[in-house]
């Protein structure tokens, strides 16, 4: 079972585009996720609640970019949680998903794209999060310029990376993309906690070379 989930989650894929993908996982998606132990979402959100000494005030406002189903909003929740979560994602049916749980305030269908400008305000959120959609196929490290304009001073961006061994091109680029917003003083790092992949990954594949990294930033 587990094999097949991980087959649906990375294998398919590269076989059709983005948005078709999700559009037709969108069923089983939290049901694989589940299977295979994905917790990218769960770090992340134990990555927030130690760097916001008020995480629970209700006047918060966090952006979920590639939000899915859902699943960050419903662990902010259950983590206490209190303010308003929007969430933006490319597929109608993803999105769908996470509107049935009647978490999110606002849920925009929107492709985020390295060239054009979300369309949210500067400085609207006092957290940015996007997990389980920095690699190849997803959202493209030039998005982080905009993860940065969406977040208030003072506010955290979170994202999680997937190293594979072929992510090098990808990584190298969104490793310019962090340096050149510390070197002009955009943000800084809090936080960088690397963690095995899934679950049902870490028996299977070499850690070494396979992993996620969960980084935490403020805005500046
Ligand atoms: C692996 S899922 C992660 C969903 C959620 N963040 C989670 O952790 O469960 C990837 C999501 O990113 C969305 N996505 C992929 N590329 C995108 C893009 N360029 N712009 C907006 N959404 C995108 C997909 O539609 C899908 O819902």
């Amino acid at each position: 079972m587990a094999e097949e989930a991980w087959g649906r989650m990375f294998s398919a894929i590269g076989q059709t585009d983005t948005r078709q993908h999700y559009n037709d996982y969108a069923a089983k998606y939290e049901q694989d996720c589940a299977c295979l132990g994905y917790s990218e979402p769960e770090e992340m959100v134990g990555m927030l609640k130690e760097v916001l000494p008020n995480f629970s005030d209700d006047h918060l406002q966090v952006l979920d970019i590639a939000a899915g189903t859902g699943l960050m909003g419903e662990l902010l929740r259950s983590a206490n949680f209190k303010g308003v979560i929007d969430g933006i994602d490319g597929s109608a049916n993803m999105l769908e998903k996470a509107r049935e749980k009647g978490i999110y305030r606002n849920l925009i269908e929107e492709f985020v794209l390295p060239d054009k400008a979300l369309p949210l305000k500067d400085q609207m959120y006092d957290v940015t999060c996007c997990l389980g959609s920095m690699s190849v196929p997803h959202i493209q490290p030039e998005a982080l310029k905009e993860f940065v304009r969406v977040t208030k001073t003072g506010g955290m961006m979170g994202f999680a990376v997937v190293t594979t061994p072929r992510s090098g091109a990808y990584e190298q680029k969104l490793a310019e993309i962090v340096k050149s917003l510390e070197n002009s003083g955009q943000w800084k790092n809090l936080k960088a906690i690397k963690s095995a992949i899934f679950q049902y990954n870490f028996d299977k594949i070499d850690a070494e070379k396979t992993y996620t990294t969960h980084y935490v930033f403020e805005r500046l």
